[in-house]
């Protein structure tokens, strides 16, 4: 069935500014933004506090049906809720970073998140950044958006990021933390993460918030206008 509603992927390495655009752009256009990463968090948030061993394939499918994830839109910024509880900050700091690659490499994990996330994209028009958007959320999504940047400036921006939240971490800890995970979600066999080949390149290593939005919406309406 045609779809009537206008779907943008955008996919990329960890610490690129997805979000950052993603977010703009939906505000701009007047989009539902999803930031599929918050999901694979706050699923890994869970399987934490209640010791989920990631290799019992019964106690991960058990514990993903006891999660619910919720995003509530507000004007500043909008809320994950898993089971009600705003964790909203809880996902970003550094003990569910060091553990969200693995889980999301689970198959389970996939497959329950890649269903809800196409159920999002179903009616309203819709921005979702993450990995594997574009290549196997929303394969046919109008515009694909394959986002890079410099490694150390991807660091160095994960780094003001986290110290500006008051976190004590060291650049050496972020540079590894984001090796680590490129590599876990490059890898992986389950939808690893890959430009897909209509995705359009934007290395935004050197361009400003602005120029990158006015690139992705000259993009947009390229495509609106088809
Ligand atoms: O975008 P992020 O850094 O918040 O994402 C957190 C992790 O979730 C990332 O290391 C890989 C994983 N992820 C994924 O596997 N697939 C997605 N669509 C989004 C994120």
């Amino acid at each position: 069935m045609a779809r009537n509603n206008f779907i943008i992927a955008i996919d990329g390495f960890s610490s690129c500014g997805k979000s950052t655009v993603a977010k703009a752009l939906a505000k701009q256009l007047n989009f539902v933004f999803v930031d599929s990463g918050a999901m694979y968090r706050a699923v890994t948030l869970f399987f934490l506090r209640h010791k989920i061993d990631l290799q019992d394939t019964a106690a991960v499918l058990n514990a993903l049906e006891q999660i619910q994830i919720d995003f509530v839109p507000h004007t500043e910024k909008t809320q994950l809720l898993l089971n009600g509880e705003d964790v909203s900050d809880e996902i970003r700091q550094m003990e569910v970073s060091a553990s969200v690659s693995e889980v999301s490499a689970i198959k389970e994990v996939r497959t329950a998140m890649v269903a809800q996330q196409q159920k999002l994209g179903q009616l309203r028009d819709i921005v979702m950044d993450g990995r594997d958007i574009g290549t196997t959320v929303f394969p046919e999504a109008d515009l694909k958006i394959f986002m890079t940047a410099d490694p150390d400036v991807r660091a160095q921006r994960r780094y003001d990021e986290l110290t500006a939240k008051g976190e004590s971490i060291s650049m050496e800890e972020v540079k590894a933390n984001l090796a680590h995970r490129d590599h876990i979600d490059s890898t992986r066999s389950e939808s690893p993460l890959r430009q897909a080949e209509d995705a359009v390149v934007l290395d935004n290593s050197d361009l400003t918030q602005e120029q990158q939005l006015t690139l992705v919406v000259d993009e947009y309406l390229k495509r609106k206008s088809l």
